[in-house]
């Protein structure tokens, strides 16, 4: 099983063509290639093909009913994969790609069964990535890219990411560094009316529906608790996600009364002889004492604290901690999507931090 896992250096702008005509023809014979798109890196598989499909499950050990994206360079490249494309899913295609929005369309019958898992339903994006654009061009295929994690862990936002979780497992990795939005894109399912926002991502509930008018926001997206599974419409979110090694809380409220939280929550965990990790804002992280304390960014600039979620969570596990204390952000804007990601990670261990009434008065 374990094969040696070419890294490939490429420049996210101008990728160098011969190393993109490698890494396409390991994808025209079946094989899987992890690159790197505007949200996480994805592992690239040909769609057509459910040998090299089935191959991305098992690499990645993915539960086998939890179909993976098909990323397309183009939006003609969605007519052969979809039964039909409603006016307003073209419209969408033409506002928000490239760029970091999936839509759910009803599929062909052109798409093995593999590849959208038995579903009738089919993922597809445009990803806002000159490499990722490059590759499957060059692979002359539409390419199915689940993000390039072991299933459960956080998503992976840097080629080290990727190796750290499936060197061995996969034939190559395209590495071009840093990915600029850091979590995976917003899943809107188009065949129903109103759409629906199955999974919160780098595209806003906001944008979708001031472009949209109506858009429906599915209740697991913003869920406080797991929800029973025949709620659950997009198979992925049934899945244990996003967690790192570490056990994670979040904790939430008004902020002063998080702070003092974070800090009593922090205290008796050392107490009780835990290594303690608190995710931080710029705001706050002076007012911490753990054993490390890292911050996401400001509070005001949530495009930097979707970015540095899923490398921080990794970065504590490397550093060993045994818990992390994690502050919540707005829901709004990414926001919605960093709060949808923390708190899976936590498994919806939430705890609400409220002042005492005496503090409140003063
Ligand atoms: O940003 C992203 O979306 C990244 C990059 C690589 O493009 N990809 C990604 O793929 O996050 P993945 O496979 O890790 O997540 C795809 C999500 C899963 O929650 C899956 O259940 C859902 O999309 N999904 C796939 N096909 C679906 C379908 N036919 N109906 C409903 N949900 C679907
Ligand atoms: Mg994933």
């Amino acid at each position: 099983m374990m094969k040696k896992t070419l890294v490939l250096k490429v420049d996210p702008q101008r990728p160098e063509l011969d190393k993109i005509r490698l890494a396409a023809s390991l994808i025209r014979k079946g094989d899987l290639v992890a690159f790197p798109t505007e949200t996480v890196y994805g592992l690239g598989a040909d769609a057509f093909n459910p040998k090299a499909v089935l191959k991305l499950f098992k690499a990645k050990r993915r539960p086998l009913d939890n179909p993976p994206i098909v990323h397309v360079a183009d939006s003609e490249s969605v007519w052969p994969l979809a039964k039909e494309v409603s006016p307003s899913a073209q419209r969408l295609m033409e506002q928000f790609w490239p760029g970091p929005l999936t839509l759910i369309l009803k599929r062909s019958e052109l798409v093995p069964d593999m590849t959208v898992a038995g579903l009738d339903t089919i993922a597809v994006r445009m990803p806002k990535h000159n490499v990722a654009l490059a590759l499957i061009r060059e692979s002359g295929c539409p390419v199915a890219a689940p993000s390039a994690n072991l299933a459960g862990k956080p998503s992976p936002t840097s080629a080290e990411h990727v190796s750290a979780d499936l060197d061995g497992r996969i034939d190559a990795v395209l590495d071009a560094g840093p990915t600029v939005v850091g979590i995976e894109s917003t899943v809107l399912d188009m065949t129903v009316d109103p759409p629906e926002v199955l999974r919160p991502g780098g595209t806003t509930y906001e944008l979708l529906e001031s472009f949209l008018g109506e858009v429906k926001l599915n209740p697991i997206a913003v869920a406080d608790k797991s929800l029973s599974l025949e709620k659950v419409k997009s198979p992925g979110l049934k899945h244990k996600h996003y967690a790192p090694d570490a056990d994670v809380v979040v904790v939430e409220g008004r902020l002063p009364a998080v702070v003092a939280k974070v800090n009593a929550l922090a205290r008796n965990y050392r107490f009780r002889g835990r290594k303690v990790g608190v995710l931080s804002t710029d705001e706050t992280k002076q007012e911490y004492t753990a054993d490390i304390v890292k911050s996401l960014g400001s509070r005001d600039d949530l495009a930097s604290v979707a970015r540095n979620l899923f490398r921080l969570l990794r970065d504590f596990d490397n550093a060993g901690v045994d818990i992390i204390i994690a502050e919540a952000v707005p829901a709004e804007g990414l926001g919605l999507a960093v709060m949808n990601r923390l708190r899976k990670a936590a498994g919806y261990k939430i705890v609400r931090a409220e002042l005492p009434a005496r503090t409140q008065t003063e």
